[in-house]
């Protein structure tokens, strides 16, 4: 599988980057008092630190680092050159060319799409373009709001007749299983829920996918640096997993056969695993 990883255009940050930001500018983010940090964003206008103080890890945050772009001086150091930021960008870039190669080798056309915790669908927009077999995809999230700004990344990609936009949560993912999936994406959405959630969610969706069909999940882990700066600023808790405990999850919920993909900075883990042949599942345990 790796050969292609060479077309991927990835962000990467020189040694002395890395030194500068371990040495200086993420114990300045992680230990100054959150007062100061909080109040140092809000006179920057920090769009970022708002989309996240009103929903952290929200959709709106994650345009904003996909886009790359700010406007105000805070975000173009947090977004243009913060590690995680960075990450997230090379995730969506590596996760919708796995997405789009799933898709050209799905056993049937179109694949249908499942994909939880979309946000207005990034990932799955890039990849259904850059695929050459047709796919059509459900985008499940939790927020509205979502979904205008997803409609309108479908439309620009001329595939606003592939997409359909469902609101749920996706711990109820029964009720979303009328179409059985042949993929199944899980994107930016594990690192917000429970052990236990993650084995009944993916359980849930690998009942009804025939054995071979596609998960495509991302592991976290702190090599972004800034973990106790988002929880204690942004408010932002993510749970950290390594990609062996996030497979051994996903192996409760009957997958197997998993390819695990760092991009270049290590905070993500791309991973593709497949639906076992039929059996029972084990329970989660632990975090
Ligand atoms: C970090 S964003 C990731 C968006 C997209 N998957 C991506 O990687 O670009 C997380 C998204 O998951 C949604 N979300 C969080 N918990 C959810 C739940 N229990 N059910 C449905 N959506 C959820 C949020 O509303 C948000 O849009």
């Amino acid at each position: 599988m790796e050969h292609w990883l060479a077309d991927i255009e990835f962000e990467r940050q020189s040694r002395l980057r890395k030194i500068f930001k371990a040495a200086l500018i993420n114990p300045l983010a992680n230990y100054l008092p959150p007062g100061l940090l909080k109040a140092v964003l809000r006179l920057a206008k920090s769009e970022l630190a708002a989309a996240n103080w009103a929903d952290p890890g929200g959709w709106q945050t994650m345009v904003i680092n996909y886009d790359g772009r700010p406007k105000q001086i805070a975000d173009k150091l947090l977004v243009s050159a913060g590690t995680m930021s960075m990450a997230l960008r090379n995730r969506k870039r590596l996760a919708s060319h796995v997405l789009a190669r799933l898709i050209d080798s799905a056993n049937s056309e179109p694949t249908h799409v499942l994909c939880l915790g979309a946000g207005p669908g990034h990932i799955i927009i890039d990849a259904m373009s850059q695929a050459n077999r047709k796919a059509l995809a459900t985008l499940v999230d939790l927020n509205t709001d979502a979904f205008e700004h997803g409609r309108r990344l479908a439309a620009r990609a001329g595939l606003s007749e592939c997409v359909r936009f469902v609101q749920s949560d996706v711990r109820h993912i029964k009720q979303l299983l009328d179409h059985p999936p042949d993929l199944v994406k899980m994107l930016g959405i594990c690192e917000y829920l429970t052990n236990e959630q993650i084995v009944e969610v993916a359980g849930a969706a690998a009942e009804v996918m025939p054995t071979g069909a596609g998960i495509v999940f991302n592991s976290l882990s702190k090599a972004h640096g800034n973990d106790r700066f988002f929880r204690r600023v942004f408010g932002l808790h993510m749970t950290h997993r390594s990609p062996h405990r996030l497979q051994a999850l996903m192996q409760q919920a009957g997958f197997s056969d998993f390819n695990s993909i760092p991009e270049p900075l290590g905070v993500y883990h791309v991973i593709v695993g497949r639906r076992k042949a039929k059996g029972p599942r084990s329970s989660a345990k632990g975090s």
